[in-house]
């Protein structure tokens, strides 16, 4: 799918379904054949431009394009760029119900920055064309594909029109990427295993990626990641991925990604209804991949490491077993309390070999805990961090793309979770309170002194059973348009 833009009269444009988007209370702005045929709908009670509310009629020859939907975006002064986005999710979806394979949208013209409108609305679009239907033989024979979007600029913005046109070739770089990243997601787990996840990582062009096999990892003694992904066929890795956009200055962030590939949580079994889904226990290590391929391709000025820490979580002969202890790389000791909470195993030995990289920051992202998910739901990240500047700006980029987070707290007293008759802590307390605190606290103990760390649970948002406007079920992409923007306002 195309996405451009256009000055001129949108009633004049020839796609198959023309996009107006109505704000609460606005008369009907609209002149001739286009004013005529929404003039009584936008007046209807049902509609009335509300948010969420929309319409379509036929244009019964009495225009070039075949349809009119006019999308209501509710009150001017409460739009931000998030309805602007869901929006246009409810234009591509319309478009599909309706066949359409071309779209003209109105670009609308409300008190927002233009670049950020079109950032949402390109995003908007984008984002919700994916589908992964790779493994559909039936539905796809009937698929319409929609081939363009136009977004249609009044003819007084003719000057604003390039700045329209990078913004949304940006957008769409953004938009690939988190494609790519859900489509990893989606796949199977007999397809993304550690070293097929290295493979995918070393193609990627413009980045200095080193991969960590068993042996090496056995050599640097990363003991916790490979107790994790001992029980498997397929070995454990650590995927090194290292952008340098910014060569002058030391600055680095090392962003650390969870990577299990399947959990099935080991010898403390994941029941069935809990399972099913954890092919999407790589969701953090496919978010740092292609946060990192995005600021390549958009030249953002940062040096950024990832570490993806691969493993699969298997039973076999073989697998580590609860109550078994196990040395860390930092040289804590850690007793196994339960082998479904391998996440916090496998990152942990990242973030202490972090410091090799001397970063600033670290930021660990991870599908960590289900209590995460049941405090926050479905919707929201967990955040963990004591630095305050870093939790502002992250929340700040949150508002800004939609991926939501919400700062939870670390305190002190928590840590008498995960204290150990037999090792240094465990990987798994008694008490269930609490779960997503718990595992934030085990993995602090791993941070080297005097970086600043941040860690995003995003076992909610980045796997959906079912759609959320421009989020697809299935894999999202979360936190790859948060960690970009990110480092671009950094
Ligand atoms: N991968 C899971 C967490 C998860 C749950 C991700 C739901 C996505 C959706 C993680 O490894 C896990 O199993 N955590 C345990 C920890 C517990 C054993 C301390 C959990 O959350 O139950
Ligand atoms: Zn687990
Ligand atoms: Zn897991």
């Amino acid at each position: 799918m195309k996405i451009i833009a256009k000055t001129g009269n949108i009633a004049n444009t020839k796609e198959d379904l023309i996009v107006l988007l109505s704000t609460e209370f606005k008369k009907n702005p609209y002149t001739g054949a286009l004013g005529n045929l929404v003039e009584q709908p936008m007046k209807d009670a049902e509609f009335l431009g509300h948010d969420k509310k929309s319409f379509s009629v036929h244009t019964l020859g009495k225009l070039p394009a075949k349809r009119v939907l006019v999308i209501g975006l509710g009150a001017t002064k409460k739009i931000d760029l998030e309805k602007i986005r869901r929006a246009m999710s409810t234009a591509i979806n319309i478009a599909k119900s309706v066949k359409a394979k071309s779209l003209s949208i109105e670009f609308p013209e409300i008190d927002s920055d233009i670049k950020e409108l079109t950032c949402a609305m390109a995003e908007g679009l984008a984002l919700s064309n994916y589908s992964f239907d790779k493994y559909k033989t039936e539905e796809k024979k009937e698929k319409i594909n929609i081939e363009t979007c136009t977004l249609i600029l009044n003819n007084k913005f003719s000057r604003e029109i390039g700045i329209v046109k990078d913004q949304i070739k940006e957008s769409v770089i953004v938009c690939n990427n988190v494609a790519s990243c859900r489509d990893i997601i989606n796949e199977n787990a007999s397809i993304i295993y550690p070293d097929n996840f290295a493979k995918i990582a070393k193609k990627l062009s413009g980045l200095k990626v080193t991969v960590f096999d068993e042996k090496k990892l056995e050599k640097l003694g990363f003991g916790l990641h490979l107790a994790v992904g001992v029980g498997s066929k397929f070995p454990p890795c650590l995927v090194i991925i290292e952008y340098n956009g910014n060569p002058k200055s030391k600055d680095r962030t090392v962003l650390v990604g969870k990577g299990i590939t399947y959990d099935t949580g080991g010898y403390n079994l994941k029941p069935t209804g809990y399972m099913e889904t954890m092919r999407c226990d790589m969701s953090g290590a496919a978010c740092v991949m292609y946060t990192i391929k995005t600021l390549q391709e958009l030249g953002i000025k940062q040096n950024v490491i990832g570490l993806c820490a691969m493993a699969e979580n298997c039973v076999s002969d073989r697998s580590y077993k609860p109550g078994d202890t196990f040395v860390s790389y930092s040289g804590k000791s850690v007793e196994i309390g339960n082998t479904d909470a391998e996440g916090r195993l496998v990152l942990s030995d990242s973030i202490a070999y972090s410091k090799n990289f001397n970063p600033n920051l670290i930021i660990d992202v991870a599908t960590l805990t289900g209590a995460c998910a049941v405090g926050l739901g479905n919707y929201i990240a967990g955040m963990f961090t004591d630095e305050d500047d870093v939790a502002l700006h992250l929340m700040t980029c949150s508002k800004k793309t939609g991926d939501r987070i919400w700062r939870l707290p670390m305190y002190e007293e928590q840590k008498e979770e995960i204290k150990s008759d037999i090792a240094d802590i465990t990987n798994s307390g008694k008490s269930r309170y609490g779960g997503a605190i718990q595992a934030a606290m085990f993995l602090k103990e791993f941070v080297p002194k005097g970086v600043k760390w941040a860690h995003l649970d995003i076992a909610g948002p980045a796997y959906l059973d079912k759609p959320n406007h421009y989020n697809p079920k299935m894999g999202t992409g979360f936190g790859v348009r948060l960690l970009v923007e990110f480092f671009r306002k950094k």
